[in-house]
């Protein structure tokens, strides 16, 4: 049964591929919207310390434990814990996974229509010439109204559809494989004009020294949810690709090169925009809109800057699509192998319900913005409750069941891809596994709920 089903099932066509494609989950608006603002209103560097440590010793670990399962398994994330584990309530983290794509996909497609926004608005030329207040005012008008927001949201769904439909590997790795490297190079290319903006320095200070006094409960519990979302881990997206993994992949080492990519591209764009916010004269802790505001004001600065900045939110929203098929794909495979659903079908199934809340997600900053679930719009509250608490509870088990329940010896047959490797890491792995990465989360729980001080 199982050879019948690894038979037919789809899979990366190499190490480069498996790397390039599970990196094109983690990096996008994780690493260029989000984290920046996260840092800019979260005390800078204190926040970034700690968002590098919970990336290291959980983030990795969870990430392996994710790829095993789903390559041990070849299914679905829900179905895999099924397979894995028959009879127990492992099987509920999988329909966690699925709850939490649903809501992801609602508030992340929605940034990822603001890019597309940015991409048209670059096109046009509107973007240059304009002080940060006006740039302010322009995303403010952009973000409350009600027709462009929905439309591009609209757009970027039909997009994400249109891949997944065509399958994992003509799909997922075709896309992912080309835009990585360029991405990269042009904030690199943003970091050097950041940087000798005059000003600039404070940006670095800012972003670099950590003032150990922010630290507070919820600083740490934003920066563990900020670990999870931009490593994609916690929910499945993983778990699923794992299974699509080669049998001799060494899945540490690609779990190691994926989280130092990820990080990496993270700082980056850390390093794009803090110069050039103080340099500009905005402030780092604007909120979601930082990175849209930002780095207009540092194409303007550009020779060529309008081209520049017509290749970057192009780059973005490919960054972005990468992402958002590899949530979706947790809906879809789900959907076919556990309901029987045509791939298709799946998808446009899961398209639909997901614009549903999407669209009502979309309009929270304008028409729905009445709408308050824990003093959050329904936007902010999506963010909150899949990232800070849904990721990591989910990830929490899903160590645990590596760590405590699943047999040592299929671990290691994974970790060694059946003795080809050498594995002289495994004993490192599976301590913090049972140990270090449940306690640190439990942790950061109990700390930021106040039962712990
Ligand atoms: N990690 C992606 C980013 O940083 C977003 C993402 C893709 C994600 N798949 C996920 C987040 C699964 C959480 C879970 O942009």
């Amino acid at each position: 049964m199982s050879n019948q089903i690894s038979a037919i099932r789809d899979s990366f066509s190499g190490r480069f591929a498996v790397v390039a494609a599970v990196a094109g989950s983690a990096v996008g608006l994780g690493n260029i919207w989000r984290f920046p603002y996260l840092v800019g209103q979260n005390g800078g560097g204190a926040f970034l310390l700690i968002y590098l440590l919970c990336v290291a010793v959980i983030g990795i670990p969870v990430m392996t434990s994710e790829f095993i399962i789903g390559r041990s398994a070849q299914l679905n994330p829900y179905g895999a814990f099924k397979k894995l584990a028959p009879g127990k309530p492992w099987c509920l983290i999988g329909i966690m996974g699925v709850a939490a794509a649903f809501m992801i996909l609602a508030f992340y497609t929605t940034v990822a229509g603001w890019t597309l926004e940015y991409f048209y608005q670059s096109l046009t030329g509107n973007l240059m010439g304009k002080t940060d207040t006006e740039l302010t005012g322009m995303f403010d008008d952009f973000l409350s109204s009600s027709f462009r927001p929905v439309l591009w949201f609209v757009i970027f769904m039909c997009f994400t559809a249109y891949i997944i439909i065509s399958g994992v590997k003509k799909g997922i790795e075709k896309y992912t494989k080309i835009m990585m490297p360029f991405l990269f190079l042009l904030l690199i290319v943003l970091c050097i004009r950041s940087l000798t903006l005059p000003g600039g320095k404070a940006g670095l200070h800012f972003l670099f020294h950590p003032d150990f006094s922010k630290i507070t409960p919820k600083i740490i519990l934003e920066a563990l949810g900020q670990s999870f979302f931009s490593l994609s881990v916690g929910m499945g997206t993983l778990i699923t690709y794992g299974s699509y993994i080669k049998k001799d992949e060494n899945l540490l080492a690609s779990a190691g090169y994926i989280t130092l990519a990820d990080a990496l591209v993270a700082v980056l764009a850390g390093i794009a925009i803090f110069p050039a916010v103080f340099a500009l004269g905005g402030s780092p802790a604007s909120g979601t809109g930082l990175t849209y505001i930002v780095l207009p004001g540092i194409f303007d600065k550009m020779p060529m800057g309008s081209v520049f900045s017509v290749v970057f939110f192009l780059l973005l929203s490919i960054a972005a699509l990468t992402s958002t098929i590899s949530v979706l794909e947790v809906i879809v495979a789900y959907l076919v192998e556990e309901l029987k659903m045509s791939r298709k079908k799946a998808t446009v199934a899961a398209s639909l319900s997901v614009s549903v809340l999407g669209v009502i997600t979309v309009l929270s900053f304008g028409v729905f913005g009445n709408i308050s679930i824990l003093d959050r719009n329904l936007f902010s509250f999506l963010e909150f409750l899949t990232s800070n608490i849904m990721l990591p509870v989910g990830g929490l088990f899903i160590v645990m069941f590596i760590g405590w329940f699943y047999s040592r010896d299929l671990t290691n047959d994974e970790l060694t891809s059946g003795g080809l490797l050498k594995g002289s890491l495994i004993p490192v792995f599976i301590f913090i596994v049972k140990f270090v990465a449940p306690v640190a989360i439990a942790f950061v729980f109990l700390y930021s709920l106040g039962i712990i001080r």
